[in-house]
């Protein structure tokens, strides 16, 4: 079979049903599977939790666009960050994170993980001295976003991966804002792929899951054996939607993206905006490596309005087809303000966001309707 991105969205792990004939593998609403005879498994399923073959469908998907030798599909991305962490790490390691990182995987090391004694550090990625700096004998992963969530910072993936490596730590990248389509970290030198595919890869905003991709397979098998044993599985029907979702992620990213442009360009044109924060942006400070490993720049749009916190709620709450509503990737476009919505567990701390800022996940809507909708939004 050829390989081209959306040759492998559509087909790998998807082969049709052998039984049937089916086109779309079935969703298999299965706890448990007969034995021929004790330990006589079919196909090695045995029970829902070690594996199910709509899953299995999209863990192979996974693997494939992203490139890695193993895919993992959860009931959440945080759920596989998590199962991560703990078959990584064990008390008294240390991780780097991102200093602007995805308030919920902050607050996953700040409020729970470092009660088991995992540490952590954030640190600017853009900053390679600063990330070398803050390495010890203990960092076990440095971990990256990027393009990060909301601020929209570039990290250089693979001197990042180059620094993690000579220190005999692991780098891992959340790649949910770029999606595979955009960009392939363990082409990079990236061990581990995390992915919210409750965003682009899922699509629809109608399901939440997660997935972990590793490029090693001696690692895959840990990772496997430790959602087993943890637990936090995709179930059947939400592995069928994102497995439906991936097959069109590189149409739909590509009219993010064109949405996007459209839209930076009138945010940059407007004089209630500030500042606009896209790498597709050359006087964006990540542009340079944005533009070595990404594809295009995608959907993801955030800004900064003259008026304060006061006028950034008040352009989110005057938005009529941009819905007020936290979350991203989906074709429908949504606004929110960052300080107060997807970002409040991070107030007080390092990771504080801006209170001006404004974050577009931007749709593909007809892009008219989205200018129009975004230039009353202003005022
Ligand atoms: C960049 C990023 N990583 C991870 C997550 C967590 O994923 P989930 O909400 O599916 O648990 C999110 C959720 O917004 C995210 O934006």
């Amino acid at each position: 079979m050829s390989n081209g991105f959306e040759t492998l969205a559509i087909h790998a792990g998807q082969e049709p049903d052998p039984l049937t004939g089916a086109v779309v593998p079935p969703i298999y609403a299965t706890s448990t599977y007969k034995q021929d005879g004790v330990g006589g498994l079919r196909s090695g399923y045995e029970y829902s939790r070690s594996a199910n073959p709509t899953r299995t469908a999209l863990e192979e998907a996974l693997a494939a666009v992203e490139g890695g030798a193993r895919g993992l599909a959860f009931a959440s991305g945080l759920a596989a960050e998590d199962t991560l962490l703990r078959t990584v790490c064990k008390p008294q390691d240390h991780v780097i994170i991102p200093n602007d990182a995805y308030g919920g995987t902050y607050r996953l090391f700040a409020k729970v993980n470092e009660r088991w004694d995992l540490h952590y550090d954030p640190v600017p990625l853009h900053d390679l001295d600063a990330v070398a700096a803050a390495m010890t004998q203990k960092t076990k992963i440095v971990w990256v976003e990027t393009p990060t969530n909301p601020l929209l910072g570039i990290a250089d993936i693979a001197a990042l991966a180059q620094l993690a490596h000579d220190n005999g730590s692991l780098l891992v990248v959340d790649n949910t804002f770029a999606s595979p389509y955009l960009q392939q970290p363990l082409s990079l030198g990236a061990d581990v792929v995390v992915h919210s595919t409750t965003k682009y890869v899922g699509g629809h905003s109608d399901v939440v899951g997660g997935a972990l991709i590793a490029a090693d397979r001696g690692l895959g098998e840990e990772l496997a054996y430790h959602q087993n044993a943890i637990g936090a599985v995709a179930g059947p029907f939400d592995a069928w939607l994102t497995l439906r979702g991936l097959k069109t992620l590189g149409v739909r990213m590509d009219r993010h993206c064109d949405n996007a442009e459209r839209i930076v360009h009138l945010l940059l044109a407007h004089p209630r905006v500030t500042g606009v924060l896209y790498p597709g942006l050359p006087e964006h400070a990540g542009h340079e490596v944005a533009v070595k490993q990404m594809k295009r720049f995608g959907g993801m749009v955030s800004f900064r309005v003259a008026g304060g916190e006061a006028e950034a709620v008040a352009v989110c709450d005057r938005a009529k087809l941009f819905t007020l509503g936290e979350s991203l990737g989906g074709v429908e476009s949504l606004i929110e303000h960052p300080g107060r919505m997807t970002h409040a567990s991070a107030a007080g701390s390092p990771l504080e966001v801006p209170a001006d800022l404004v974050r577009l996940s931007v749709g593909i809507e007809t892009v008219d309707d989205l200018l129009a909708d975004l230039t009353q939004a202003l005022g």
